[in-house]
């Protein structure tokens, strides 16, 4: 390195759950990843910590027995630099013991440290503590070698429990040393819903509720309660564990005012005010508004053929007489001068006919309706028909961002179709990521820790979104909770979801993409 070039002190990244299913498959593939490609530039080591007794050998063994393949060579490179501590960050002694632990590794006295928090969420708040009262947090503002934390979601449970996690941890933390990690935002296509609106001004005229009939989010999956998920999942349901954060800050994306910047600060404050602009339904308006549903038994990847899987309820580790909600729809709105009025859609759900998340914003159509004109009907009886409804009416311009699995942009819109009649026909402009740029950028994993490793909070959660977003999703919660609440809707494992959500749409033109049933 020449002289003149400051000298970059490593950083650790301390993962606490050092054997757990996110670490093992998400977190190590990732960090081998940034580790080939040399980044951030300085290099990193990685410190697993739990309680089981084991050694530096046995843990880079058992990280690199679950790296995929295309990962092994990057992970040779990092390998020397994993090691392994074993502590309870529940024992006080034990986190103290960490500290030196820490301090005593290659360069690790003036190493930054990026803590995070692969642990049950009840220990965010008392992990966080311990590393407190060790020491392991201490950095004045702004001053290096940092210290800072990430933790995962479910950040609480509601409100209440969410707020009083965000006043533990700032008892312990400053904002900025927070890291609240929601993975959708790692994603190239989440973070392309920025770039689509802000950098192509085409689209931000019509924006809007002038122009704007409807949005729709759907994030629809194949999986059920794989791998003992259920024990987790009961206790979380559809609405907490995929709406309150991935698809309300997709949302927020889509229909936040633009920023002044793309500093974390100017992003986040846009997406607090969509967040808080949601209406907030009182019970009737929330049951009126939603749909609450649980699969039963089906086929998964096909009519015939396809995967037979059991109902929710006997899936291993489900409570008896459980009523969690394994699909969720929502009509909502927000309340602000661009969107009042335009209905937002927003439906998630397990074991659905097929795996894919998309944001479609339909346009308003036309206000007079000049082709598709059949033969022989007078200017009356043409108008008269299409009050009726008895007539193909203009189809909407519809804009689809396909968030996954194919990463998608498409554009409908009508043509007339070649002769002497001006008969208009759908069709579509197309782009797709990896047919045009070969490759779709890091995993979300990947980009994220990289991100919190060189401190840039745009793509992590702050605090009031979180708070906004439980407010929100609570008002469903309790409405179903009430007496008032119809029983729990049912649809079988390998559809598009139960019936009844079809009739969220009423008075709007259309329904959820790709069907229903
Ligand atoms: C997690 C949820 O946050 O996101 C899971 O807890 C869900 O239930 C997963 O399956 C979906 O992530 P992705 O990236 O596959 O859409």
């Amino acid at each position: 390195m020449p002289a003149s070039q400051p000298r970059r002190d490593p950083a650790q990244v301390v993962i606490f759950g050092a054997s757990g299913d996110l670490t093992l498959h998400k977190l190590m593939p990732a960090l081998a990843s940034l580790a080939g490609k040399d980044r951030p530039s300085g290099g990193f080591a990685v410190i697993g910590v739990s309680r089981t007794p084991k050694t530096d050998e046995d843990y880079r063994r058992e990280v690199g027995e679950r790296m995929p393949a295309e990962l092994k060579e990057a992970y040779a490179r990092l390998a020397p630099r994993v090691y392994y501590a074993q502590a309870d960050v529940e024992s006080a002694t034990d986190v103290a013991r960490l500290a030196a632990y820490l301090d005593d590794l290659p360069g690790g006295r003036v190493a930054g440290r990026l803590y995070y928090l692969s642990l049950k969420p009840d220990l965010f708040a008392s992990a966080t503590a311990m590393l407190k009262a060790a020491g392991l947090l201490d950095q004045t503002e702004g001053c290096e070698p940092f210290r800072r934390v990430v933790v995962e979601k479910p950040f609480g449970c509601d409100l209440e429990s969410a707020q009083v996690l965000n006043h533990a941890l700032h008892s312990s933390l400053r904002e900025d040393q927070l890291f609240r990690i929601d993975h959708y935002l790692g994603k190239e296509t989440v973070q392309n819903l920025l770039g689509f609106r802000f950098h192509n001004a085409i689209f931000e005229p019509i924006w809007n509720r002038h122009h704007v009939e409807h949005i729709q989010i759907t994030v629809a999956e194949q999986l059920g309660m794989e791998s003992g998920r259920a024990g987790y999942y009961d206790t979380t349901g559809a609405a907490r564990d995929m709406l309150q954060n991935h698809m309300l800050q997709v949302l927020a994306l889509v229909t936040m005012e633009p920023p002044t910047s793309l500093e974390a600060q100017a992003l986040r404050s846009q997406k607090v005010n969509l967040l808080r602009s949601l209406h907030v339904p009182g019970p009737q308006l929330a049951l009126r508004n939603s749909l609450r549903a649980r699969y039963t038994a089906g086929q998964i990847g096909g009519q015939s053929g396809g995967k037979p899987v059991p109902a929710y309820v006997d899936e291993r580790g489900v409570r008896a007489g459980s009523t969690t909600e394994t699909f969720v729809a929502i009509r909502a709105e927000i309340d602000s001068w661009r969107w009042a009025g335009v209905p937002i859609f927003l439906r998630h759900g397990k074991r659905m006919k097929e795996k894919f998340t998309e944001v479609r914003v339909q346009f308003r159509v036309p206000p007079l309706q000049l082709f598709n004109r059949p033969d022989g009907l007078t200017d009356d009886e043409f108008r008269e028909k299409l009050r009726e409804g008895s007539l193909c009416q203009v189809r909407p311009n519809v804009l689809t961002l396909g968030i996954q699995p194919r990463e998608t942009i498409g554009l409908s819109f009508g043509v007339k179709t070649p002769g002497a009649a001006m008969i208009m026909a759908p069709a579509e402009l197309a782009f797709d990521y990896r047919d045009h740029f070969g490759q779709t950028g890091a995993p979300a994993y990947e980009r994220l820790l990289l991100d919190a490793l060189q401190g840039d909070a745009t793509l992590f959660v702050h605090a009031e979104e979180i708070e906004a977003s439980w407010r929100f999703v609570d008002a469903y919660r309790s409405a179903w909770d009430s007496p008032e609440a119809p029983p729990l809707a049912e649809y079988p494992a390998g559809s598009m979801g139960p019936e009844g959500a079809a009739d969220l749409f009423r008075g709007c033109e259309g329904g959820w993409s790709k069907g229903q049933v």
